[in-house]
């Protein structure tokens, strides 16, 4: 009889050096971490073992564990806040346990209720609360990570497995901070494609995006704007989803866009947050908010008929990163931003509407979990 996930079944180790709280103004993104992790071991007999909160620390694993081997690794990224009158809240966990049992399914690792890896989560932040920083742009990121950890060289499904948390002190993702990025766009690699499993959150599908990255900053960009097929059709920006606002010059209607969640688009908690909230303040307003096939060859045209309003990459890790210019081949795409500003004016508003809510100034239905 295999066992469940079950967050009654916590034992805490607590840490024998407490860290004190890193000021704001040193919080590199991912580097530092806080005083304790979560473990949970599964194995096909046992299903799943008792979880444990222990001291952040290595882990040991055989070398022949099939993560190393295979890529048997998937992880989540979300993030918990620090509230305007002091309370702690993660936003949105249940879209990232959601995709992160889709993930683990697609790879044939171990599935679990989420409301229970909810509850374990909730209480490591718990245990350690004193080092969630406090500020507008400052909060916990929490990385769920789950591994293949059968000894063996034969490919197959794990019979044995292990889910861990570390949460990592951050403040804004780019160095720069909000500060509109220049990209280039890629048409000499493939992130994702049909039938492929670009939708999933998994580390494999990251490590080859890098070199790109890499050759677009050796030419002058930021990061890289990835396109798909003969169409060229915009699909992510560097590790995130990305938006367009295009204006029709005749009508003056605005429409945001990105691409559909056709399998080779994540499906980010942002994105999805981003659609929610431009439906409920936009649509009102005569904008249309399309989630639709659109390729850098439209944005050229439009960017030549002044119809190119603005564009942003939406993650948990940058929230809203707004762009000022997109290279293609020959030609040079102006994204336009407000005069003497680093966004334009739509991508300022969601910015402040996705922080409004995750730092309480604004509830928004359950998408802040206490
Ligand atoms: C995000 O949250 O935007 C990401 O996916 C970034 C993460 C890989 C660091």
């Amino acid at each position: 009889q295999q066992s469940k996930l079950d967050a009654s079944r916590l034992r805490i180790i607590s840490t024998k050096e407490p860290t004190q709280p890193i000021p704001n103004d040193q919080l590199v993104f991912g580097k530092t971490f806080t005083d304790h992790m979560l473990t949970i071991e599964w194995t096909k007999e046992e299903g799943w073992k008792d979880p444990v909160i222990r001291p952040y620390g290595p882990l040991t694993l055989d070398p022949a564990s099939c993560v190393f081997h295979y890529a048997f690794e998937l992880f989540e990224g979300l993030k918990a806040y620090r509230t305007i009158d002091d309370k702690i809240t993660m936003f949105r966990p249940d879209m990232n346990m959601k995709r992160m049992n889709k993930s683990a399914h697609r790879i044939c690792l171990p599935t679990f209720d989420s409301d229970e890896l909810i509850k374990l989560t909730g209480e490591l932040i718990k245990q350690d609360k004193h080092l969630i920083p406090s500020g507008k742009g400052y909060s916990l990121y929490i990385r769920p990570t789950l591994i293949g950890t059968t000894s063996t060289l034969g490919v197959g499904k794990p019979d044995k497995a292990l889910l861990f948390v570390i949460n990592s002190p951050v403040g804004p993702y780019y160095k720069t901070g909000f500060k509109a990025v220049s990209l280039e766009a890629t048409d000499y690699a493939t992130r994702a494609w049909p039938g492929g499993v670009g939708d999933k959150k998994l580390g494999a599908n990251y490590a080859p995006c890098v070199l790109p990255q890499l050759q677009a900053s050796e030419r002058g960009y930021q990061q890289n704007l990835w396109l798909f097929g003969p169409e060229k059709y915009i699909t992510e920006v560097g590790t995130m989803n990305v938006f367009f606002v295009f204006k029709n010059s005749k009508t003056g209607k605005k429409e945001l866009v990105t691409a559909p969640l056709d399998g080779t688009i994540l499906e980010g908690v942002t994105r999805d947050s981003i659609l929610t909230l431009a439906k409920e303040n936009l649509s009102p307003i005569n904008w249309e908010i399309n989630e639709r096939y659109f390729s850098i060859n439209e944005v050229i045209d439009r960017s030549k008929n002044d119809e190119l309003v603005e564009a942003f990459g939406s993650g948990t890790a940058a929230v809203v990163s707004p762009i000022k210019e997109i290279g293609y081949r020959d030609y040079k795409i102006k994204v336009p931003l407000l005069p003497g500003e680093q966004s334009g004016e739509l991508t300022k508003l969601v910015a402040k509407w996705i922080s409004d809510i995750q730092y309480g100034n604004v509830q928004h239905g359950n998408w802040s979990k206490i």
